[in-house]
């Protein structure tokens, strides 16, 4: 797992590469959907299972911002069994790192025998999701062998914002001056990361103290909230302690009422237009006694008032910030487990991919 974490700038790097022509269009691996088809797209629906939720749950953001499309984000195993409404106009994309998921595969055939065209973001070349889609864009994050996913998710969440730039191309919803932006934030993405790898001994110092905690809380507005369900997944599935995601905003609707002494408060706080707003609820937890670390960026000069621990990562444009701001938390969680001699590789009860229902 150690190693596919280091691996994340290149599996961003490759994702990326040769996808654009020169007259800028974006390029996908295997197209059998045509232009005019994605143009007459009318609402997306994500579906997929576990981590590729989480990336897809970023895609949301993404789309409906660049494209203007409406999306919806399901589980897969919801989704097939749900009697799915699917209009004139709907694509859906399944997202798997292995794109051998039975519940993703079982929840895009059930799109597609209702009409719906398909995009396939798999990881695994010809896998039975990319067989089957109309399109496929692959991510390149390489082999991932470790069960808990690191590599894929940021590989993911750089497909498929390469996705929503191309709908945004399509549909003319961005000027191309503003996609070429975006496409060259994309590109810094990987650099940013490999800052965050850097920082990792900063991560070894925090983990080292809070060897004694249990519980966890990790919150998170707009893109941030798919990156604290994500931090909550990996500190779940590799140390088996209590963790939970949560909208920042979700705060005052319950899981206030548990915060006291002992917990741990992980606050993703690097989203500018939202900081007031998160800073706000870092204080909430704060005044209850929890012992907050904050994701923050280099230039917060706020945060240090307000946090316990701070963790802190290259700031960029809000919508990349997922695959940048995962990584100290991927690192807090593989460090925390490694200290309580748990297995990183081999979670007890877990599988790579999950192929039975
Ligand atoms: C399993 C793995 C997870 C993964 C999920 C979806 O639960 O342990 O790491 O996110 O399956 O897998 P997929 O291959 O469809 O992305």
């Amino acid at each position: 797992m150690g190693k596919e974490i280091a691996e994340q700038p290149d599996a961003v790097r490759s994702t990326l590469l040769d996808r654009r022509r020169r007259d800028g269009t974006i390029v996908f691996d295997e197209l059998r959907i045509s232009d005019q088809e994605l143009r007459e797209v009318k609402r997306v629906v994500l579906v997929a299972c576990g981590t590729s939720h989480h990336a897809a749950q970023v895609a949301k953001y993404a789309i409906e911002r660049w494209a203007r499309l409406s999306v919806d984000v399901d589980i897969a195993s919801e989704y097939r069994y749900r009697d799915p409404i699917v209009e004139i106009g709907t694509l859906v994309i399944g997202v798997s790192q292995s794109g051998e998921t039975i519940d993703t595969i079982q929840a895009t055939r059930e799109a597609q025998r209702r009409g719906a065209r398909v995009v396939a973001i798999s990881n695994i070349v010809d896998s039975s999701l990319a067989r089957e889609a109309d399109a496929v864009l692959y991510t390149r994050a390489g082999l991932e062998v470790s069960v808990a996913s690191t590599k894929a998710f940021v590989a993911q969440v750089a497909a498929l914002e390469l996705l929503a730039l191309r709908l945004a191309q399509l549909r003319e919803t961005l000027a191309p001056e503003e996609i070429d932006r975006l496409l060259e934030g994309l590109h810094g993405v990987s650099g940013h990361i490999a800052t965050a790898l850097e920082r990792r001994a900063d991560v070894d110092l925090v983990a080292g103290q809070l060897l004694e905690a249990h519980d966890y809380f990790f919150l998170g507005r707009h893109v941030g909230f798919p990156t604290a369900l994500e931090g909550a997944l990996k500190l779940k599935e590799l140390t088996y302690l209590h963790a939970e995601g949560y909208a920042a905003g979700e705060l005052k609707h319950g899981p206030l009422a548990l915060i006291e002494p002992g917990v741990i408060v992980v606050a993703v706080t690097t989203d500018a237009h939202m900081h007031e707003k998160i800073l706000s609820n870092v204080a909430e937890v704060k005044a209850r006694g929890a012992t907050v670390i904050a994701v923050a960026t280099d230039e917060d000069d706020q945060i240090d008032a307000v946090a316990d621990f701070v963790l802190r990562v290259p700031s960029t444009e809000p919508m990349f910030t997922p695959m940048i701001d995962i990584v100290p938390l991927q690192l807090l969680a593989y460090s925390l487990a490694r200290g309580l001699g748990r297995n990183v590789d081999r979670p007890r009860n877990l599988a790579k991919t999950v192929t039975v229902e």
